[in-house]
């Protein structure tokens, strides 16, 4: 048989019957007026239908995604994964606190180690020695002189303070005011005070601010007080005496500069240069050396009032004087001013304002007077 022969041959019974089967779902049945009517009824269902039936056969056609059950590995992976992840977390945490508690700690510690400090300084009392030659002496004396305790007390009844001064030997003690505080009426810490002091030697007291105001504004008792403990109270007047056979002038200025003419300043200036002797001027306000007694040359002047400025910082000096604001010019210390006074201010024994002194003990002021 000859290939063109096989190609003439009949296909096989079956391959006819699938070849017509397929010939007849291809062909598309007519469209009739009757057909048309009965689709475009049934159009909005079928369009509703429309997407599930695309949806199905999309997810029937799309690769398999059935989701794997999660091997134990997977979950263990996962599990130490979380557990890590957590531990980094609470590790950044942890260092965070451990940051802010160690810079509290380190805060609280300052700050009390700060207070612990000024309150031994303030309670740890220093003595400060000053030589003054003159030639209006013919022996040797020594003037303690205290200052400014605003009530501060150095053990009970000041019984520290007193026994320093005891051991000091002084000829006399001026007081150069501000001993007791401005509106305090209970005056016991001073006059106890003051009734040791005049067992010891004459004492010597002229006002400050906190006394005087206290005395001229509200009539209080203060100066009866301390008048009554056997204290000298120099009110703009002065006293001649003999100091290890010197004749010795000691008056005491109480009024404010701003208030020294007003009152009888100029008048008690006056007479007190004078007067024939050793001149110790007490006054509680070093300003006057700035400029209004710069005209006097008095032996020596006896100041307090700044408080030592407060705050004493390394080669700066003291902060903060009232009267002479910040970096005062005279604060502590013993010179000779323009005028030629030799003025000592004493950096006093306390204070009464809210900021603490640091790097200022309390001061006993020792002045040794002596012809060589
Ligand atoms: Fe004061």
């Amino acid at each position: 048989m000859s290939n063109t022969e096989l190609e003439k041959q009949p296909a096989p019974k079956e391959e006819q019957d699938s070849s017509s089967i397929i010939s007849e779902e291809a062909s598309f049945p007519q469209a009739t007026p009757e057909s048309a009517e009965k689709t475009a009824e049934e159009s909005p269902e079928k369009k509703a239908e429309a997407p599930d039936e695309v949806s199905a056969e999309t997810s029937a056609e799309a690769p398999a995604m059935t989701p794997t059950e999660p091997t134990t590995a997977d979950v263990q992976k996962n599990y130490k994964y979380l557990l890590a992840h957590r531990r980094a977390l609470w590790k950044k945490i942890a260092r965070k606190v451990i940051v802010i508690l160690s810079v509290l700690l380190f805060l609280a510690a300052s700050a009390f180690g700060l207070m612990y400090y000024i309150k031994i300084e303030e309670n740890t009392l220093e003595v400060t020695f000053y030589h003054l030659q003159s030639d209006n002496v013919e022996s040797s004396f020594r003037i303690v002189q205290l200052s400014d305790l605003h009530l501060h007390e150095f053990g009970e009844r000041n019984a520290e303070l007193v026994d320093w001064i005891k051991r000091l030997n002084p000829d006399i003690i001026a007081i150069t005011g501000d001993m007791n505080n401005h509106f305090n009426d209970d005056t016991h810490v001073v006059t106890e005070l003051c009734s040791q002091l005049t067992e010891i030697t004459d004492v010597y007291y002229v006002m400050g601010n906190h006394e005087w105001v206290d005395y001229i504004d509200r009539h209080t008792s203060i100066k009866k007080d301390i008048v009554a403990t056997g204290v000298t109270m120099l009110e703009n007047s002065y006293i001649e005496t003999t100091v290890n056979g010197n004749k010795v002038v000691i008056g005491g200025l109480v009024n404010e500069v701003s208030n020294f003419s007003k009152y009888t300043g100029p008048k008690f200036m006056k007479n007190f240069m004078n007067a024939d002797g050793f001149r110790i001027l007490l006054v509680h306000y070093p300003e006057y050396f700035l400029g209004l007694l710069n005209q006097y040359s008095i032996d020596l002047a006896m100041c307090g009032h700044t408080h030592g400025g407060i705050i004493r910082i390394p080669r700066l000096g003291g902060l903060y004087a009232s009267d002479q604001g910040f970096f005062p010019e005279l604060y502590e210390g013993m010179q000779t001013v323009k005028g030629g006074s030799v003025v000592v201010v004493s950096r006093g024994l306390g204070g009464e304002s809210r900021i603490p002194r640091i790097n200022n003990n309390p001061e006993i002021v020792v002045v040794d007077v002596s012809w060589y």
